[in-house]
């Protein structure tokens, strides 16, 4: 059951708000370390968070340090310039991740929207695919973002109707795992998925 002062924020937020999103029934209000409040004072132990993004709590004084401190002088730039925090974060990722450079992204959809890309002109520069007959497999029941290519791929119809039509080159195989063959390097079910095309 939502409070009386719940209900007004969350019928406000369908009312103005596209219905692309269902969240649970409570209205957040603050944050502290690994907990949370809702407007009425209710207190929870976060254990959702930013799923599938990294979580670094709430209110941690150093970041908020950070954020004050870089904000107050420089908030926000394009890529048409340089900036000393951007190369810094660069390095520092790059020696953290030993990957040797680093492409940000502002979302889940766009890296793998590049990492498509990416794989594609691999194949057409290096390994010499013919052009546009570049194809990748795709595992069953994944879910990668919303972009219209990324649902081209998607086996869940609830992501794609009323959505083509859809980008090609992409081939579906079942994921490793979903056929308990156990077998991982050599999975059966890619096997099969070799051999039936
Ligand atoms: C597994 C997975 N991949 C990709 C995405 C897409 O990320 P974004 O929403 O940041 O585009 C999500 C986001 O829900 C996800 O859960």
């Amino acid at each position: 059951m939502t409070s009386s002062l719940q209900d007004n924020f969350i019928k406000k937020e369908s009312l103005y708000g596209a219905q692309n999103y269902s969240p649970l029934s409570v209205v957040l209000e603050k944050g502290e370390g690994a907990y949370l409040w809702d407007v009425d004072g209710n207190k929870y132990l976060d254990m959702v968070s930013a799923y599938s993004a990294v979580s670094h709590g709430h209110s941690h004084p150093e970041l908020i340090k950070t954020l004050h401190d870089q904000s107050s002088k420089l908030a926000i730039t394009s890529r048409a310039f340089y900036t000393e925090p951007f190369a810094n974060f660069l390095e520092k990722l790059s020696n953290i991740s030993d990957f040797e450079s680093v492409l940000t992204m502002n979302t889940g959809a766009e890296a793998v929207e590049t990492a498509i890309k990416a794989a594609r002109r691999w194949g057409y520069f290096s390994k010499g695919i013919p052009e546009d007959d570049a194809e990748i497999i795709v595992a069953n029941g994944n879910f990668h973002g919303r972009t219209t290519t990324i649902v081209s791929f998607s086996s869940d119809s609830s992501y794609k109707d009323g959505f083509g039509p859809f980008t090609p080159g992409f081939e579906t195989a079942d994921y490793c795992g979903s056929c308990e063959c156990g077998l991982i390097d050599n999975c059966l079910s890619i096997k099969s998925f070799e051999k039936k095309n």
